[in-house]
């Protein structure tokens, strides 16, 4: 990115679209993906999260995008600036929604850091299956270790936050994610002969009518949210650095399909290694952690290859978490005149104290729980399935109602639009969008 006088600009298209897909693709696909999956009946989240990302999340982060280029500005100035102060509110549960994500992805972020820590040292490759949980619990329960990780993790977000965006983001996208891509691939192909590996293929795709609800839907839909980043700030601010001379529907073409992607590939790397090695689908958030360590023992160099894959997904979580701080830093020097450094502060601060939390709901805060669910439950849930639909509805209804004129002049603004295409754009965010979030949302949460 370079610095123009009044607000910073992607220096190239492919810039913007790696950082955008790095801020898409992150933990959600290789942690939250496949867990989520084995939690909600595999197929029965996973088919309707792909069609809700087509259908719904491409069209939502086109106008999320579009609302931030044309406003120049964060989720709540842009909503204000084009719906007025109640829209503007909404603007800011999406700025509080992404910061609450960042106060809980940050541990996952630091059981990232403590596994590269560990395969550096020779302990992450774990022959024994009955060792691979209890691995993982020893170390998630034994706090002072996760909220160190989780501290450092949240450091070094910060660090990059303050040496600049293009010094950050852009150079550390264009290496790693590709690596990142390559590496799982590889390590899918390795998955997929081991015996019985086709059972979680299977697990994942075959249709069955019966396993479907309206949790799982729910869970899908917050899910689509998740992968996209939509509707909790990020995507916004991210849209508002973009040039004029950028096809956005083209470029968020690209970056959906790549969150796709990768959620689908994440998938394939830790499925048909659960079925392979007989372990739980439904064993919750430790899943890649629990089954990974098992992979690479299988591998020839599995030292080497277990260090390369938690360098890639350390940095597949910080392009993600760096796009959500980003963007809770620029709220604060936007709205309430911060000074950059003392916005960064502020966020590291209050995010080092929501993340102590976060990593103790592993051990000692594990029995604090309402409902059954514990802090980092709770903000996990309530983000994705609550946070992340209010603000997509935001930019549905002002996208859709109150400035399509200015939002169809961002979507042809390189390239004229065939009529047909936009007015099902139209339709679907008018319509389509705001149904399917109302009712699936009320399936999911009443019952
Ligand atoms: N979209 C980000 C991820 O999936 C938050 O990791």
């Amino acid at each position: 990115m370079t610095n123009s006088s009044e607000r910073s600009v992607w220096a190239t298209r492919l810039g913007f679209i790696l950082a955008s897909a790095g801020s898409a693709v992150g933990l959600g696909a290789i942690w939250k993906f496949p867990y989520m999956a084995g939690t909600n009946g595999g197929s029965a989240f996973i088919l309707p999260y792909i069609v809700l990302t087509i259908a719904i999340g491409f069209v939502v982060l086109m106008i999320e995008m579009a609302l931030g280029r044309a406003s120049r500005g964060g989720a709540a100035h842009a909503l204000r600036l084009f719906g007025g102060r109640f829209w503007g509110g909404v603007g800011k549960i999406s700025v509080l929604t992404g910061f609450l994500i960042l106060a809980f992805y940050q541990v996952i972020g630091g059981w990232c850091l403590n596994y590269l820590w560990d395969a550096c040292l020779g302990n992450g490759l774990i022959t024994d299956t009955a060792q691979l949980g209890a691995y993982f619990n020893s170390f998630v329960s034994d706090g002072a270790r996760a909220v160190f990780m989780q501290i450092a993790f949240l450091a070094l977000t910060a660090g990059v936050i303050a040496f600049g965006v293009e010094a950050g983001i852009e150079r550390i996208s264009k290496i790693l994610m590709p690596t990142l891509f390559i590496l799982t691939l590889f390590l899918i192909v390795r998955g997929l002969t081991l015996p019985n590996a086709w059972l979680g293929v299977e697990y994942m795709f075959k249709f069955d009518s019966q396993s479907f609800n309206g949790t799982s839907l729910l869970n899908a839909m917050g899910f689509a949210f998740f992968s996209l980043s939509l509707g909790s700030g990020s995507m916004m601010n991210y849209g508002s650095y973009l040039p004029n001379s950028v096809n956005l529907p083209n470029s968020v073409a690209w970056i959906s399909f790549l969150a796709i992607l990768a959620s689908i590939l994440g998938g394939l790397m830790i499925m048909p290694a659960v079925f392979a090695f007989n372990l739980d689908p439904a064993a919750g958030p430790g899943l890649t952690f629990v089954t990974m360590p098992a992979v690479f023992a299988q591998l020839p160099f599995g030292q080497g290859f277990a260090i390369l894959f938690y360098i890639c997904l350390v940095v597949a979580a910080l392009t993600s978490a760096i796009s959500i701080m980003e963007m809770s830093v620029q709220f604060l020097v936007d709205e309430y005149q911060f000074s950059r450094g003392a916005s960064i502060t502020i966020n590291t601060f209050a995010l080092t104290v929501l993340g102590v939390i976060c990593a103790l709901s592993f051990g000692l805060l594990s029995d604090c729980t309402v409902a059954g669910k514990t802090f980092f439950d709770w903000l996990d849930f309530l983000t994705s399935n609550v946070g992340m639909p209010i603000g997509a509805m935001g930019i549905a209804i002002v996208g859709g109602y109150l400035v399509w004129p200015v939002m169809k002049k961002q979507l042809t603004l390189t390239q004229p639009m065939n009529d047909i295409v936009l007015n099902i754009t139209h339709f679907l965010i008018r319509f389509i969008v705001p149904c399917v979030i109302i009712v699936i949302a009320g399936a999911g949460l009443l019952g």
